[in-house]
């Protein structure tokens, strides 16, 4: 059991489940993008220790580029999603895989997406840590999805509250 400012959180999902899930995703990637070069799109701050732990086990020729966006305030999602931080690199013809720590809303990632398609990629794919199926507000289709959870709020393994837990090696979820 762990306290984060006023709340507390308890243990959801063991950090050698998650990095197995993670090898597993990998895994998939190599096999599915197989003599291409894909660029992969980091949504930041979240997505940082995921990305880190999948692009090390992803056996391809690959580039990486980073976005930052805001959505959430302390537990809850504001409904506003706002670029902070832009795409600098061009992906026009190129193969994008987008990863996020967490669909939550989905309205992060589907602004995320249109703002991608419009850069004329080659294709565009996510891969997604955990996604929250009962919370989802518009249609996302993730093609690569490390664990559906239910709609609870959860830290650890680079998601925050209010700025504190992303450096816990596992997930935990509020109690
Ligand atoms: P969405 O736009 O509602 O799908 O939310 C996406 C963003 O909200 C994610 O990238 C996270 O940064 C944040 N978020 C959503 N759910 C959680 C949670 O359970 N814990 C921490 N952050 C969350």
């Amino acid at each position: 059991m762990i306290n984060i400012h006023d709340k507390t959180f308890v243990p959801f999902i063991p950090n050698a489940t998650i990095e197995g899930r993670i090898s597993e995703l990998a895994a998939l990637i190599t096999k599915d993008y197989e003599d291409h070069c894909p660029v992969f799109l980091v949504v930041l701050n979240g997505a940082f220790l995921f990305a880190s732990e999948l692009v090390k086990r992803v056996g391809l020729s690959c580039e990486i580029t980073f976005i930052r966006f805001s959505s959430y305030s302390k537990t809850e999602s504001t409904g506003e999603v706002k670029e902070i931080m832009g795409l600098d690199q061009d992906l026009t013809d190129r193969d994008v895989i987008i990863i996020e720590d967490i669909i939550d809303t989905g309205l992060t990632m589907s602004a995320l997406v249109k703002k991608v398609h419009a850069l004329s990629p080659k294709s565009v794919e996510i891969a997604t840590l955990l996604h929250k199926p009962d919370a989802l507000k518009t249609p996302v289709s993730m093609r690569y999805t490390g664990f559906e959870i239910e709609n609870k709020f959860v830290v650890g393994y680079g998601l925050d509250y209010d700025g504190i837990g992303r450096n816990l090696d596992c997930l935990y979820v509020l109690a």
